[in-house]
Parts: structure tokens; C-alpha cells; sequence
């Protein structure tokens, strides 16, 4: 018997299900049935999803015998551009579809980003639909609404919240997810467990190696925990005026990692958020706010996975802290000259440190990575 599972976003009137599980999309046909009921569904896709994945999805939604339009574009974050979205905006209106038919985001995380804004825009909103193939997008990107483009400046900066009206997390798909693909995605995993809750930390430290050979009833919990522990902050605090925060752990040094490493393949976001984790515990201890030991679970954990918790392992060269530190500064949670930054009190006890000052913020990676 297959486990499946389900985990509900409540959100007043925009609110949905998440379905996970191995060929969900074929055990739950008569939802989809009741909910496409006869309307026109357009799936966007990018092309290595359509070359690994396509098939799948077909055969399961073959019972419906529904009438798809398909758009198959660039896979890559370059997708996630003004030229992308418009492309997608002019084919879905060359398609007529219609404010109550459905638009199917079938794909990694910038599938989900570029196609939700799409969806958001077009006749001020059309159905949305999030069938996530990666493990980042699974338990993490395909849920609480937030669509992005770069500009050229700065990534995410153009966006909208637009929640879906049901997501399939189908782990059928993650089969033909390149490794160093899959554990950018479990780093996501990681950090919730990190952030919330510890004895989902212990799970993982007990699991990983199921986890990374994708057994069913691993990878089902995992991407099940995360989506509750996702759900839960989206539901207190949708459009992140607080506690929506937390989900950043990592991310603030990750994400000056990545700008400093231009988006390329040499650093994936997982790994940066990896390395940011590294940083952000680090700094947490220094602080005398956790304890040593703490860390070092963690340390030992991403060694076990095979995650970099420290730039130096990737990087030979001499890094410019004041570039990473101008990085930092575009971050959202900037406030005047300081910025607030998600530290951890314990595992599972992450919490917002209010206002630290970026000479403090310079001083630490000189000690600590230069
Ligand atoms: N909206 C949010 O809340 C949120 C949260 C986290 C990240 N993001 C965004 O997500 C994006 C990263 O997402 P990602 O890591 O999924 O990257 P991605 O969408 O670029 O996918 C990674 C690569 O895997 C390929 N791929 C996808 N599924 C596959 C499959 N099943 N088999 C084989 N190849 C497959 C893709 O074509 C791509 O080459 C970033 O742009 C980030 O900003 C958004």
C-alpha cells in the first residue's frame, strides 16, 4: 500500500490541499475530475521536465480525457525574466484561457515562480495549479503563494502572492532528479528541521540515507513534515510580516552567496543555504546564544549528506567580504543600517535577532571566512 498523504493550507477563502505521495496525480483523479470539470488546462513546463516527466503526468491524467495546450519553455533561472513571463502571458491569451479555467505550473521552483506571476496577472488572476517535480519545489517553493521574476538588478524582486488551488507533490517524479539536484532540495529539509522542530531533526539524522535513496515512506514523511511545518507559518503570516520570516534561516548569507556567484551552476540554492546555515549557527554560538554542541550536530549531519557548510570548501579564491556584504544589504529584511538575521537558540528553536549591525556582520566573516 502506497503512503499517501494530504496537508491543508487554511487560508479563509484561499484555501487548498496539497496531496503527496507516488503517483498522487492518478489517486486523485476525482478531485481533479470535480475541480478541471470540463474547463480548458494549460500546462507550462519547462524542457527537461517535459523530456524526463512528461509521460508520467500524461498517463496519470489520461482517465480525464482532458483537452491540454502545452507550453514548453527554457529550463534555468534565466527563465524567471520579463521576456519569459511575457511570452507565457501572450501564449496563454493566444490560447483563450479563461479567468475560471486552469493553469498547470508543472515543474522546479522557477516553473512555479514564473508561471504563478503569469497566472496572477492574466485577467487578474486564472486558476492556478502547482504539480512541483523537484524536491525544493516539493516541500517548499509549490506552497504559500509566493511568484517571482529577477530583474536584472535583483532576484524576486517582481512578484505577487497567489496562492494555488491545489498542489500534487507526485515523488514519482523526483526519479529523474540529478543528485546534487535532490540535496539542494533536502537542505531546504534540513532547515525546517533546523528552524522548527527538533524531533524532525532527529528523524532526519536517523533517515538520510533512505531519504537520499528516495525510499517511498522516507520521502513521503519528509516532504509531508516540511509541508505542515510551511503550512503553519503561511497560515499565521501570509504575506510575511513577521513570524513568515524564520523560513529565511539561511538565506540571508545564502542568498548574497548566490548574487556573488552569479545564479550559476557553482552554487546551487540549497548548497548556498547550506553554506548560510553554516554562517547563521556560527554566528549563533558566537554569540553565546546556542550551544557549541548544537552545531555541531548539524556539522556532522551535513557531512554525513554531503552538504558544504563552509564557502571554503567550494571556493579556492579569496573572497570579497565587502561584495557579499553589498549583497546582503539588498536583502528584504534590511532595516536602515542594520538587518535582521534568523539565529537559532537551540535546534528547532530559530528566532528573529532584531537590527544587527553590519560592521558586527563584517567583523564575523573576516574571522570566519577570509
Ligand atoms: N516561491 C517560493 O516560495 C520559493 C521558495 C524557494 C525557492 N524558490 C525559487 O525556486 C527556484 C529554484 O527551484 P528549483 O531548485 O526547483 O530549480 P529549477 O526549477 O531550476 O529546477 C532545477 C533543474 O532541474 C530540472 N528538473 C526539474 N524537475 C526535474 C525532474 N523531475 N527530472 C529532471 N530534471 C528536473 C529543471 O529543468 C532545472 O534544470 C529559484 O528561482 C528560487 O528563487 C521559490
Amino acid at each position: 500500500m502506497n503512503n499517501q498523504e494530504r496537508v491543508e493550507v487554511s487560508l479563509a477563502d484561499r484555501s487548498y490541499s496539497i496531496y503527496i505521495g507516488r503517483n498522487i496525480i492518478e489517486s486523485t483523479n476525482s478531485q481533479l475530475k470535480a475541480l478541471f470539470n470540463k474547463k480548458k488546462v494549460a500546462i507550462i513546463t519547462d524542457r527537461n521536465v517535459f523530456d524526463n516527466q512528461y509521460e508520467n503526468l500524461r498517463n496519470q491524467l489520461i482517465s480525464l480525457e482532458l483537452s491540454i495546450e502545452l507550453l514548453v519553455i527554457e529550463p534555468g533561472e534565466k527563465s524567471k525574466s520579463w521576456s519569459s513571463l511575457q511570452k507565457t502571458l501572450e501564449w496563454l491569451i493566444k490560447k483563450e484561457i479563461g479567468k475560471n479555467d486552469y493553469i498547470i505550473a508543472f515543474g522546479g521552483g522557477v516553473i512555479g515562480d514564473l508561471v504563478g506571476l503569469a497566472a496572477s496577472l492574466l485577467r487578474r488572476g486564472v486558476n492556478l495549479v502547482q504539480i512541483p517535480t523537484t524536491l525544493l519545489s516539493q516541500v517548499d517553493s509549490s506552497i504559500g503563494g509566493k511568484t517571482a521574476i529577477n530583474s536584472s538588478e535583483a532576484k524576486n524582486v517582481i512578484g505577487s502572492f497567489y496562492q494555488p488551488k491545489i498542489v500534487l507533490c507526485d515523488i514519482s517524479f523526483l526519479k529523474t532528479l540529478d543528485k546534487r539536484q535532490f540535496l539542494s532540495g533536502y537542505s531546504e529539509i534540513l532547515k525546517m528541521a533546523m528552524v522548527f522542530d527538533k524531533k524532525f531533526f532527529m528523524y532526519l539524522d536517523e533517515n538520510w540515507k533512505q531519504i537520499l535513496d528516495q525510499r517511498d515512506n522516507q520521502i513521503t514523511n519528509v516532504v509531508t513534515t516540511s509541508l505542515s511545518l510551511k503550512a503553519m507559518v503561511v497560515e499565521q503570516d501570509e504575506r510575511e510580516k513577521g513570524e513568515r520570516a524564520l523560513l529565511n534561516f539561511g538565506h540571508t548569507f545564502g542568498h548574497a552567496f548566490e548574487s556573488y556567484f552569479g545564479y550559476s551552476e557553482k552554487l546551487l540554492h540549497g548548497e548556498a543555504v547550506a553554506l548560510g546555515m553554516g554562517l547563521a549557527t556560527q554566528l549563533s554560538v558566537n554569540l553565546k546564544l546556542l550551544p557549541y554542541e548544537a552545531r555541531e550536530k548539524l556539522v556532522d549531519h551535513c557531512k554525513k549528506v554531503g552538504l558544504p557548510l563552509d564557502i571554503r570548501q567550494l571556493n579556492n579564491e579569496v573572497l570579497n567580504l565587502d561584495m557579499i556584504i553589498d549583497f546582503m544589504k539588498q536583502d528584504k529584511k534590511v532595516v536602515g543600517k542594520n538587518i535582521n538575521l534568523i539565529l537559532l537558540k537551540g535546534i528547532g528553536k530559530g528566532f528573529i535577532e532584531k537590527s544587527v549591525k553590519f560592521e558586527l556582520i563584517k567583523k564575523f566573516l573576516m574571522e570566519t571566512i577570509s
